[in-house]
């Protein structure tokens, strides 16, 4: 699942949004074993989320932070077709997950569990293909193999301004020559609060 780097700029990424947004709540989406955990302070973020439909990953997750985060609550569900089951998370970080889970079905239930003035963080890969034919998320073999592709960065721009969200920064992160991660910073549009 993972290149060398890749772990540490997701838990690099999460640190940087705690630190800058200082959330009494975080929920941590597509959590899988609970990497960037270490960087919750929890007398600052008293309240956990971590949503993976592994249950696997959860029980690795519960015993590398049960003990050291009072306010951990764990879900284990799929979030293609089960709402998130808190609506008040004042940060929701959200790496890598759109490749897996339709972007459409899951940034309206973000968008729910977020509270009016929170802060949503996702963070998406963009990889430069070398081969003629360039896969998309449509692609049949990706979708059998559970990958439901990239989501490109227009597509994005689209989903949040439908569902109401505003952009507030974009940034780039290299990991190499092919790949680079795109994050992006957004706020519930007023009329939506
Ligand atoms: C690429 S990993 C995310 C990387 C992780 N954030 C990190 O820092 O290492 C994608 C995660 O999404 C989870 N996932 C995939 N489809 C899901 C679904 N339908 N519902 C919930 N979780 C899902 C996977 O189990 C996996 O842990």
């Amino acid at each position: 699942m993972r290149e060398v780097g890749q772990a540490q700029v997701l838990r690099r990424l999460l640190g940087d949004c705690l630190t800058r947004y200082k959330p009494g709540s975080l929920a941590l989406i597509g959590c899988a074993t609970g990497n960037g955990l270490e960087e919750v302070d929890p007398a600052i973020t008293g309240i956990v989320h971590a949503v993976d439909i592994n249950p696997a990953f959860l029980e690795q997750l519960n015993q590398r932070f049960g003990q050291s985060l009072p306010g951990l609550n764990i879900h284990c569900l799929d979030m293609e077709t089960d709402l998130l089951p808190f609506s008040d998370a004042e940060l929701i970080f959200c790496g890598l997950v759109l490749e897996y889970v339709k972007p459409e079905v899951l940034i309206p239930k973000l968008l729910q569990a977020l509270s009016p003035d929170g802060t949503l963080v996702i963070v998406i890969q963009q990889t430069r293909k070398s081969s003629f034919v360039t896969p998309t998320r449509y692609n049949s073999l990706a979708l059998l193999s559970g990958f439901a592709g990239e989501v490109s960065v227009d597509e994005m721009a689209a989903l949040l301004g439908a569902n109401g969200l505003c952009l507030c920064e974009m940034d780039e992160v290299r990991l190499n020559d092919s790949k680079t991660f795109l994050t992006f910073h957004c706020s519930k549009e007023k009329a939506h609060q």
